[in-house]
């Protein structure tokens, strides 16, 4: 399939020339982040306004949300896929006024579940208790070039 053959080819080019993106990843903090996101690498998650840790598998980010270059999640139409171009791109999201996401404001939102329109997710999404190379590394991920 397209996207795999080329997120294949955009790891294997290495990191991106300075200019070219507006933030270089670190080759291994993506490839952290992709296990952070399959659940590889578990992250603890917890249901907003329960204190208990959530099974592992049932906070895998995967189990909801489609990645960069995978066409389905776990459980279809449930959640937004997250890549690029849903991260970067100023879009209107749960009524709020049009917002794209900053590495600072994307770690904010999977800690405390406000997005940075200040609109508070559903309780569905848990909130993680992701320290800051966990949450960088899956932003690096998520927002790879694969499709340019
Ligand atoms: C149990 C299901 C579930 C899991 C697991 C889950 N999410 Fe979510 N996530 C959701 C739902 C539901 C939304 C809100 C969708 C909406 O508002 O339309 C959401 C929204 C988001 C958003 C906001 C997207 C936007 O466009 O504003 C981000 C970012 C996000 N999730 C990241 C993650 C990451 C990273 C993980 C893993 C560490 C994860 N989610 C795990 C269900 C989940």
């Amino acid at each position: 399939m397209t996207l795999a053959l080329a997120l294949g080819t955009a790891l294997a080019a290495g990191p991106a020339r300075p200019g070219e993106r507006d933030e270089v990843a670190v080759p291994s903090s993506v490839a952290r982040g992709a296990r952070l996101f399959d659940g590889t690498e578990p992250l603890a998650g917890t249901l907003s306004g329960h204190s208990a840790p959530l099974p592992g598998a049932a906070t895998r980010c995967i189990q909801c949300h489609a990645g960069p270059g995978k066409s389905t999640a776990a459980v279809p139409g449930f959640a937004p896929p997250l890549d690029r171009r849903q991260l970067r791109e100023t879009l209107p999201r749960r009524g709020g006024p049009p917002v794209a996401y900053e590495r600072a404001s994307f770690c904010r939102t999977l800690r405390t579940g406000v997005d940075p329109a200040h609109v508070t997710l559903p309780r569905a999404m848990p909130r993680f208790d992701a320290d800051e190379g966990q949450c960088a590394a899956l932003w690096d991920y998520l927002i790879q070039a694969i499709s340019e």
